[in-house]
């Protein structure tokens, strides 16, 4: 035998086809033991991935891994543009991928303000804080527009919306919908009358990472993508899609704008494993769509328990969490009585809305808890009975 086919016959002896070693999933059971913490503060996910999203994960065969995907040799830039944009009936040219959302985010907002001497992006006056931060990191400014509190909600303006617009004339105007905290949106005719009304030189950005809660339907974005080539609509598997650890986020834009695609892509492709788990959550409505629909238990029982209670107010959620205003007297007791449960909630600290909570609508026995430990705390201060 030569000394080269001793080499090729130990490199077959070795080479045996391998599985990725699959820790079980957590039941519902136990993801509180594995994680042990209650995360109700970041809009995550507490309940099973779907069952095509396991199979994905457990077949995934590591020898993908190995190699660059090639798909960019066909000129598109992943398996899952392409199969968003057969999804949404939008050229695959104008999906765009990125680390979560806040990728998407981070791009458009870093091109555009970069771009030339306009560096002012208009954001709703109580919006996601990293907005802002991501302005300021490219040396950029934000100015705001109201947000009107109307009865149990928030809600936009759009005249008023469109009034600033053209007045400020930014470079970037920011609609979320729903809109993290307030959890408030636009309508797609809503939307399209912004577009209509404003400089067309203005690119306006929709972050919809809470869209799929409110809505099944998707049909109204690519008219409007196609419409307007001043728009980009952003959405994210981390959120209706259960799966922020993935870091998956995509986003619609309108045509001609070849020069922030080639910002924005990966010249070798994008992460195979992702793609794999991506394309598994994309075809789990169903699975994802009863998630959803049970969180509705959640917000009933924040109504029913804290609605009548004196100082605090529950806002209408359309999304997976629930504004909560409460008297901040309780807010130290009422931290120090949640973390000895291992739980997490935001205490809001945005202007304006100091005395809110936000909290992630989990599993019925996690928002028990926060519900009962909320109402624990308040009947043991001395504040009940005031008002
Ligand atoms: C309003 C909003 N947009 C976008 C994101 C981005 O999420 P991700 O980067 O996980 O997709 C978040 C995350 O909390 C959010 O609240």
């Amino acid at each position: 035998m030569c000394k080269n086919s001793i080499k090729q016959n130990i490199f077959h002896a070795s080479y045996q086809p391998f599985r990725l070693k699959v820790v079980p999933l957590q039941t519902e059971h136990n993801i509180n033991k594995q994680t042990e913490m209650n995360y109700l503060d970041r809009n995550e996910f507490n309940f099973e991935p779907s069952q095509k999203v396991i199979e994905a994960i457990q077949n995934f065969d590591p020898h993908t891994l190995c190699f660059y995907t090639r798909i960019y040799d066909q000129g598109k830039k992943s398996v899952v543009s392409v199969r968003l944009s057969e999804i949404y009936g939008i050229p695959e040219e104008q999906v765009l991928l990125g680390y979560g959302g806040e990728e998407m985010l981070k791009n458009a907002i870093h091109y555009f303000l970069m771009e030339g001497d306009n560096k002012t992006i208009l954001i709703p006056e109580f919006s996601w804080w990293y907005y802002n931060r991501v302005a300021g990191e490219c040396g950029g400014s934000f100015e705001m527009y109201p947000l009107h509190e109307t009865g149990d909600t928030f809600a936009y303006d759009v005249s008023e919306v469109i009034d600033f617009t053209n007045r400020i004339h930014p470079r970037m105007l920011l609609l979320a919908s729903p809109n993290n905290p307030t959890g408030n949106s636009l309508t797609s005719e809503e939307i399209g009358r912004i577009m209509e009304n404003i400089p067309s030189d203005t690119m306006v950005l929709i972050d919809e990472a809470y869209a799929s809660f409110i809505t099944t339907d998707i049909d109204y974005i690519a008219p409007l993508v196609n419409k307007y080539n001043n728009l980009i609509i952003s959405r994210t598997l981390s959120k209706f899609y259960g799966l922020p650890g993935l870091r998956v986020g995509f986003a619609f834009i309108g045509a001609g704008h070849d020069q922030f695609l080639s910002y924005c892509n990966k010249y070798l492709g994008y992460n195979r494993f992702s793609e794999a788990v991506a394309l598994a959550a994309l075809e789990s409505d169903e699975h994802y769509r009863r998630v959803a629909d049970e969180m509705e238990w959640g917000r009933q029982l924040f109504y029913k328990e804290l609605g009548a209670e004196p100082g605090f107010k529950v806002y209408k959620s359309v999304a997976n969490f629930i504004l909560v205003k409460y008297p901040v007297a309780i807010k130290e007791k009422l931290q120090k009585a949640l973390a000895d449960q291992s739980y997490k909630i935001k205490f809001m600290t945005d202007k304006g809305l100091e005395d809110c909570l936000r909290i992630t609508l989990g599993r019925r026995e996690q928002i028990q808890t926060v519900v009962d430990t909320i109402k624990k705390t308040l009947s043991n201060s001395p504040l009940k009975g005031e008002d």
